[in-house]
């Protein structure tokens, strides 16, 4: 799989990229993630990527431009996803859906938007990470990138894991618990003691299915 990353602020998200799972399966060839300054597509010696909008208003818009001569730079084919709080909400299916996806570019945003012929014409899915308003696209990106890495085959060490993540079968996670077996006189559930497998598939699915009504009660109406 390949991402590209359209931004202003390129090292925020290679920076990020170097932690944890992302960095393993980056290392490993799992995935290739190359984040582009929009910068560099401006055609001006300035390198401005903004102005204000037509009509008046605070704020200022990515002009279309370099948006377009950054996307006409890459490989064609690829599916390109606009970070917006305009988007469709990102679920655990929406990244399940994306992470069959071979070649998917984001578009990170900045101050008011894009300006809309840009997005009309070169944008294919526009994504929010939440009903909040961010600072820019990058965050989002960066979300959306590490959720959809988790999901390729070899990212996480145990293979069953992503599987078993809250969301996948529309239920929250169950509580996990590690030594030692008594903590500030608090206890482990028996079940997880007994050393009896099913014992703790069955206690992990109650524990699952009870989070899941006592916080989220709306997955298990969906379901
Ligand atoms: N850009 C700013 N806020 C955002 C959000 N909530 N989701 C996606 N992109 C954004």
């Amino acid at each position: 799989m390949r991402i590209d990353v359209l931004t202003i602020f390129p090292d925020l998200i290679r920076d990020v990229l170097k932690y944890s799972i992302p960095r393993r399966a980056i290392d490993a060839g799992l995935v290739d993630v190359v984040a582009h300054d929009l910068r560099d597509y401006a055609d001006d010696k300035h390198k401005t990527i903004d102005d204000s909008p037509y009509g008046g208003g605070a704020g200022m818009i990515f002009k279309p431009e370099p948006i377009a001569h950054a996307l006409k730079a890459l490989p064609s084919g690829g599916h390109v996803v606009f970070l917006t709080p305009q988007g469709r909400p990102f679920t655990q299916s929406v990244a399940n859906a994306l992470s069959l996806t071979d070649h998917l570019i984001l578009l990170c945003g900045h101050y008011r938007g894009i300006d809309e012929r840009v997005r009309e014409h070169y944008v294919d899915d526009e994504i929010s990470i939440g009903d909040y308003v961010l600072s820019g696209g990058e965050l989002p990106a960066l979300v959306v990138v590490d959720a959809l890495i988790r999901l390729i085959p070899g990212a996480i060490g145990d293979a069953e894991s992503a599987l078993e993540d809250s969301f996948q079968n529309g239920l929250l996670d169950c509580a996990w618990y590690t030594r030692p077996r008594e903590f500030e006189g608090a206890t482990v559930p028996q079940a997880l003691l007994s050393g009896d497998r099913e014992k703790v598939a069955q206690w992990r699915r109650d524990n699952a299915r009870q989070r899941t009504r006592a916080r989220r009660p709306d997955l298990l109406e969906s379901q």
